[in-house]
């Protein structure tokens, strides 16, 4: 099964996909985690993205692409894949459709979650994340047992550089602008599933089960 989770920044892409990937046996390939793991190993690809993400822009698309085609050759992408974070922009989308083509692939389902943009500030400048496994968590909506421990491996959590209100704004803009377009896109080719993003996360993880069977 190879899927896309496509939704404003806070939506729930990477707590959905975290969950979903146990589900279905298939690999998380997250756009963002790639970059964040680029500008901690101070790679150059990593100095020159920092710079967007910093602001809350996009990276630009060829080095994005570059990333996914060359994840999306591993071996663990065989029985499927699930994009999260990519594609954002139509460019994206396209050479995303014509390289899926030449490998005798295609896109099954792409996952719109939509949020109202209240609740994704909100959901943003509360989230911490786990320096060690990566796991997200919620000031408010998904504490930790322990304040600042990671509740699956005890690792520190941590603040993202880009979650503070000022980059959080300009990142809903930019979604709103570049990526909010791939919902026609994807809409036209029948492929777009809606859902309501709202609610408890196992709710709207069963919402995204149902779809996908
Ligand atoms: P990226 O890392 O992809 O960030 P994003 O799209 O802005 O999305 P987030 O990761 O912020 O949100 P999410 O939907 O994963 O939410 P989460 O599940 O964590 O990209 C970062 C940057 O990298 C971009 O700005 C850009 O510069 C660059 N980049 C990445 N991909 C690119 C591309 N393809 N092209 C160009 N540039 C690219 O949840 C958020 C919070 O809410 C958490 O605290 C969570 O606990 C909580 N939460 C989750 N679900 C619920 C719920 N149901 N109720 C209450 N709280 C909830
Ligand atoms: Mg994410
Ligand atoms: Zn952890």
């Amino acid at each position: 099964m190879n899927i896309i989770l496509l939704g404003p920044p806070g939506a729930g892409k990477g707590t959905q996909a975290k969950m979903l990937i146990e589900k279905y046996g298939i690999p998380q390939i997250s756009t963002g985690d790639m970059l964040r793991a680029a500008v901690k190993a101070g790679t150059q690809l990593g100095l020159e993205a920092k710079k967007y993400m910093d602001k809350g822009e996009l990276v630009p698309d060829e080095v994005v692409i570059g990333l996914v085609k060359e994840r999306l050759q591993e071996p663990d992408c065989e029985k499927g894949f699930m994009l999260d974070g990519f594609p954002r922009t139509v460019a994206q989308a396209e050479v995303l459709d014509r390289e899926l083509e030449a490998m005798g692939k295609s896109i099954d389902h792409v996952i719109c979650i939509e949020v109202p943009n209240e609740e994704l500030i909100a959901r943003l400048t509360g989230r911490r994340t786990c320096k060690e496994c990566g796991a997200g968590y919620h000031l408010k909506f998904d504490p930790p047992k322990v304040d600042n421990v990671c509740d699956k491996c005890g690792g520190e959590l941590y603040q993202r550089d880009d979650d503070n209100e000022e980059t959080v704004k300009a990142r809903l803009k930019v979604y709103q602008e570049q990526t909010f377009p791939l919902i026609e896109y994807y809409d036209k080719q029948g492929k777009l599933r809606r859902i309501d993003g709202v609610g408890e996360i196992k709710t709207i993880f069963e919402r995204i089960t149902k779809v996908l069977g």
